[in-house]
């Protein structure tokens, strides 16, 4: 199955609009809202955003209500489905991938909230993005972090096929009745893969543990697009 499908299977989990909201998929913005407020402390209103891997579309929700004017791309026809059906019409929803970015843009910024570890060609992600800011355009990515999915928590997001020792480490995250291949990389490896395709790191920091010992789940990072 390819990744759209497997996605496209798990929008209902990510149906933050039903009756019963997923705490988990809500908290992807609860916990970071801090970091996600300093980002776009600078963006004026009316700036053009991106939310790359809306899903079903809550940032963007958060964002438009916020004055921006926003696009979502997501790989997943069943997740873009739900947000064109929950979102106002001012908010541009697009099925596709980050090579399909440059040419929706430009934008101010960018944010994406648990996707780049989902996608295996890293380098690529950051060099379309990139190509899809405006000069001085900023870009925020949230992940899970390495040592959250190492931990492997039982009660929270479950692991599978933990491989810890190649030099692409990889798992399966299991959600519902999918597992979905997610790759662990430590926040370096994110900072060297974004200074490849040309970004400066502006600053990076993490989510609260959890009270039980759980490590942080969320690594936020936010890029600018020129140095200097
Ligand atoms: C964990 S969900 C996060 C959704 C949303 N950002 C949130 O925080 O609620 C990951 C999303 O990334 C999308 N996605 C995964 N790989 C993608 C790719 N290569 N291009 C575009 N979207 C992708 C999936 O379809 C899914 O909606």
């Amino acid at each position: 199955m390819n990744d759209s499908a497997i996605w496209s299977n798990l929008s209902e989990h990510f149906n933050v609009y039903g009756e019963a909201p997923s705490q988990g998929v809500l908290a992807n913005i609860e916990h970071i809202k801090e970091a996600l407020g300093n980002f776009l402390f600078d963006i004026p209103p009316n700036s053009r955003v991106l939310d790359f891997g809306c899903g079903t579309g809550p940032l963007c929700n958060r964002l438009d209500s916020q004055g921006y004017k926003v696009v979502g791309i997501d790989v997943s026809d069943s997740m873009i489905a739900l947000a064109r059906e929950h979102s106002p019409s001012s908010i541009t929803y697009h099925v596709g991938e980050a090579k399909d970015a440059p040419r929706l843009g430009p934008f101010t910024a960018a944010v994406s909230l648990m996707v780049f570890q989902f996608v295996r060609d890293i380098d690529g992600l950051f060099c379309d993005l990139r190509a899809a800011l405006a000069a001085n355009g900023k870009l925020l990515v949230s992940v899970h972090s390495d040592e959250y999915i190492l931990a492997n928590p039982n009660n929270h997001t479950k692991f599978t096929q933990v491989l810890r020792n190649e030099p692409l480490r990889t798992a399966k995250m299991a959600l519902e009745s999918e597992e979905v291949p997610i790759f662990i990389r430590s926040s370096e490896e994110y900072r060297e893969a974004a200074e490849r395709a040309g970004f400066s790191e502006l600053w990076s920091c993490r989510s609260q543990p959890y009270p039980d010992g759980t490590p942080a789940k969320y690594e936020v990072m936010a890029f600018a697009r020129d140095y200097g």
